[in-house]
């Protein structure tokens, strides 16, 4: 059994729609099962309701669980209470999505707090797998009332370049591991699409999707976290995100990898392709 942890999320449903296409036995974790995508998850899939925040809900969802895909929105206590519960059950590995840069003493708050999971995952005496994914193309869907208000989006990456990954991608990488995590036991794969592009390339990919002008407006790292607080953007993560924004245009994310490839068997989706699949959202 692969219980799937944020199964609601964007790459946790679709790492268990993966793996229910595979045939594979699996659990999503879940706060509330109607916010599946589409109001449910596939059929067989079982459906474990709990909170990071409940230890007891935890132990319930993982009794019996051979692997757990390990997702949350980063929050240290909660993967912890996760991987800790996975040590009671008997669960024999996890496969933890992480950050590229994730360090004790990184200055982003994020990469500090994968980096104490990570620690704690080591300790724990589980195997595990680490998948560090590149942004995801997702993140350009919080863009989408901005593009169609106004025909751009603002960003303070200025022409930093990165290998942007289509959460898919991320999603079928985490579903192959996890069907066979074995083969992968002590691995860190680095996910990216394949090709690096800048925010310029995504304005001119989505104008010429749209068929009319989007345009970037870049703005300083500093004028972009006033900007996130003004549209209601909690403080740390505003912070946070100009900060990574601003090391995104020094050349922080200008890398490539072939690990999805290798792992999945098949090429990363293009940004062409993300944007081809997805253009009613941004019209
Ligand atoms: N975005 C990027 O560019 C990027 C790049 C590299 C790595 N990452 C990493 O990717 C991870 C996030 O993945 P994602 O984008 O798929 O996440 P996401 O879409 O934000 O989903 C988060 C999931 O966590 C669940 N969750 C939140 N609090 C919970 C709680 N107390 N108990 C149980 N479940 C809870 C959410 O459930 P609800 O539906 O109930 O809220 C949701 O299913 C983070 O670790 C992030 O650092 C992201």
């Amino acid at each position: 059994m692969i219980v799937v942890t944020g199964a609601t999320g964007k790459i946790g449903s679709e790492t268990v729609r993966l793996l229910a296409q595979r045939g594979a036995a699996t659990k999503a974790l879940v706060r509330d099962p109607s916010r599946a995508p589409g109001g449910s998850f596939p059929d067989g899939v079982d459906i474990a309701v709990g909170d990071f925040e409940r230890p007891d809900t935890l132990d319930a969802a993982m009794r019996g669980a051979d692997t757990v895909v390990l997702i949350s929105t980063s929050v240290p206590a909660h993967e912890i209470a996760a991987i800790d519960s996975a040590v009671r059950q008997g669960v024999r590995h996890v496969v933890k999505i992480t950050n590229h840069k994730a360090s004790e003493s990184s200055p982003v708050d994020r990469r500090r707090d994968h980096a104490r999971i990570e620690a704690h995952l080591r300790a724990s005496g589980l195997a595990f797998t680490l998948l560090a994914p590149n942004l995801l193309m997702q993140n350009l869907f919080a863009f989408a009332p901005m593009i169609k208000q106004t025909r751009g989006f603002v960003m303070s990456a200025g022409d930093g370049r990165f290998g942007m990954v289509d959460s898919r991608d991320v999603s079928a990488t985490a579903a192959a591991v996890a069907a066979a995590p074995a083969e992968h036991a002590g691995h860190t794969y680095l996910l990216t699409g394949p090709e690096l592009i800048t925010y310029d390339d995504v304005a001119e990919a989505l104008t010429d999707a749209l068929g009319h002008e989007i345009e970037y407006r870049r703005l300083s790292p500093a004028e972009h976290r006033e900007a996130m607080i003004e549209a209601g953007v909690p403080e740390p993560a505003a912070t946070s995100n100009a900060q990574v924004f601003g090391l995104i245009a020094d050349g922080d994310a200008a890398w490539l990898s072939d690990d999805v490839a290798a792992v999945t068997g098949a090429p990363p989706r293009s940004l062409g392709t993300f944007v081809a699949d997805h253009v009613s959202a941004f019209a």
